[in-house]
């Protein structure tokens, strides 16, 4: 089994975190998402399952073709290993690998339960069925694409004896990768070390040549503990998700688990490629995308993560940054550079602040991008990167328009009702005006647009941050709806489709207008998903993946 102080980090956030309820992304967004994790230095990038829709496998096919080739004319700049996952059947299998194919170094990642409860309630077979099973499916795998990962579901509950002889045969039928899921988050750090530790001495097979992986679930809020424990076991892999998020309490998150090997170096001596400084950046972004917002408080990349608010603490920092900060603010991207633009700054000069933050844009992005900034300018004095960030994300990484707003006016304050009076273009090119009176002027702007739109929903979660400090700051809004009416004469299966939750984001010096654009996004979304059909993996298909 091959040690090395190189830990590979796999990025599931497009599959496992996807599959966060409302965690649902536009192939644009979920391509968006790729690139950056490419451009942070991801090792491997799991893109999706395949076999769940033919979205799915065309969201991957394009992240195979598009972030798994290096740019043309370009040498391998050490593009990303592009996988789809597959359950262990040749349907599923040959899906992930049409969707695959076209990436420089495709991988197939394949699954089957091993634990008691799995095979005996949700697959209904005995321990040699799921034994021939995985030889046969890890076989044919090797038959289509020369690295192959298998993965025993529930591998944290399933009996570690049987465990080595499943991971045996899968090493005997070409499998390259053994990836260990703790998939309800069950276990304790020292349990997994143990499973790890007993996997790497005892599995038949076990070589240099085979990598060892960790997945984690984070149920019991162990699953960064739990991922380093496997790692310090052997394992050379970790399966991780930007901001942790994934089924239920979510995945191991990748920024923990790069920050403490990077942190604590001395404990692990352990490398990973991963460019810290991108972290902040590229969680913001799935947040944006997800509209599941990410708690102040997280580790990392939460907003107040270098915050420091006790008297005390903030003695402490003025006499050394040390006292109370284990790593610096910017080696996680929080440095905040701010670029002093007038009105008579140019093009050039925010086209190279762009390029160093990460995005190109080619002339006709960048003339919107240039607006966009000028407008802002207009109003605000200082634009920081983030301010930059969110622009981007609101002008760019949206959603295609099928409404899009032209105008708001809204009157609010303590004499009279809240009203306002909206316009939105909509997919018929044609302009629909509404003015509707409200709680507020949120609930007044939400109420016109649902009068236009007329896309039954229920409003789940409403964020609002200011983007940088000072009484000028851009405010950002996530919104997660859920699509629906609580229609009762609805079979169940079409209402658990109907019912799905999608994200929307927005960023303007006016809140109102932010809250507006985050809303009209995700009813955007929605509209997309039931009239063209986006990504639906758990609900389809009848199974739940961890
Ligand atoms: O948690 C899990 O078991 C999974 C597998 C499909 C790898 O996500
Ligand atoms: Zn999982």
């Amino acid at each position: 089994m091959s040690i090395t102080n190189y830990v590979k980090i796999f990025d599931t956030t497009l599959r496992d975190g996807e599959q966060s309820p409302g965690a649902t992304m536009t192939s644009a967004e979920k391509l968006e998402v790729a690139r950056s994790l490419a451009r942070m230095g991801v090792d491997i990038i799991e893109a999706g399952f395949p076999a769940a829709s033919p979205d799915d496998l065309e969201a991957v096919r394009r992240i195979a073709v598009e972030v798994g080739n290096p740019p043309k004319g370009e040498p391998d700049a050490g593009v990303p290993v592009i996988t789809g996952l597959a359950r262990a059947n040749k349907s599923d299998i040959d899906k992930a690998w049409e969707a695959i194919q076209d990436a420089q170094k495709p991988r197939i990642h394949t699954f089957l339960a091993t634990s008691e409860i799995h095979m005996k309630h949700k697959l209904k077979m005995d321990a040699e069925e799921v034994i021939q099973r995985v030889s046969e499916m890890v076989a044919y795998a090797r038959t289509l694409c020369a690295d192959v990962e298998f993965s025993p579901e529930d591998a944290g509950r399933s009996d570690p004896e049987f465990l080595y002889v499943v991971l045996g045969e899968a090493i005997k039928s070409g499998a390259t990768t053994l990836n260990i899921p703790d998939t309800v988050g069950y276990t304790t750090p020292d349990e997994f070390y143990k499973l790890i530790d007993g996997i790497i001495k005892n599995t038949p097979g076990m070589s240099e040549n085979i990598t060892v992986s960790v997945h984690c679930h984070d149920d019991l809020g162990l699953a960064t503990a739990n991922t380093l424990a496997g790692i310090r076991a052997g394992a050379r892999q970790a399966e991780v998700t930007i901001n942790g998020i994934g089924e239920r309490a979510g995945n191991t998150s990748l920024e923990e688990v790069v920050m403490a090997l990077k942190t604590r170096h001395p404990v692990f001596g352990l490398e990973t490629g991963i460019e810290t400084k991108q972290l902040l950046r590229v969680s913001r972004l799935v947040s944006n995308y997800t509209g599941i917002v990410v708690q102040p408080n997280k580790a990392i990349v939460g907003a107040n993560a270098f915050a420091h608010e006790a008297g005390i603490h903030q003695d402490g920092m003025l006499k050394h940054q040390t006292t109370y900060e284990i790593m610096r603010p910017e080696d996680v991207g929080v440095n905040q550079t701010t670029l002093v633009m007038g009105k008579h700054s140019g093009r050039h000069a925010l086209r190279s602040r762009l390029a160093a933050m990460g995005h190109s844009l080619d002339e006709g992005e960048l003339d919107k991008a240039f607006a966009r900034f000028k407008e802002l300018a207009d109003r605000k004095k200082v634009i920081t990167d983030a301010d930059l960030e969110a622009v981007i994300a609101d002008e760019f990484y949206r959603p295609r328009d099928v409404y899009y707003l032209e105008g708001l006016q809204v009157s609010c304050g303590t004499l009279g009702l809240p009203t306002a009076t909206v316009r939105l273009r909509g997919p018929d090119r044609a302009v629909h005006v509404h003015a509707s009176m409200g709680s507020g002027p949120v609930d007044a702007t939400y109420k016109a647009i649902d009068a236009i739109v007329k896309m039954p929903n229920k409003l789940l979660e409403f964020n609002i941050h200011a983007i940088t400090e000072g009484i000028d700051a851009l405010g950002e809004v996530t919104v997660r709806i859920q699509s629906g009416n609580g229609d009762s004469t609805m079979d169940a299966q079409k209402e658990i489709e109907f019912s799905r939750v999608y994200g929307g984001h927005g960023a303007d010096m006016d809140i109102i207008v932010a809250s507006a654009r985050a809303y009209i996004n995700a009813i955007n979304k929605l509209i997309i998903a039931q009239t063209e059909g986006l990504q639906v993996v758990q609900n389809n298909f009848g199974v739940m993946l961890g």
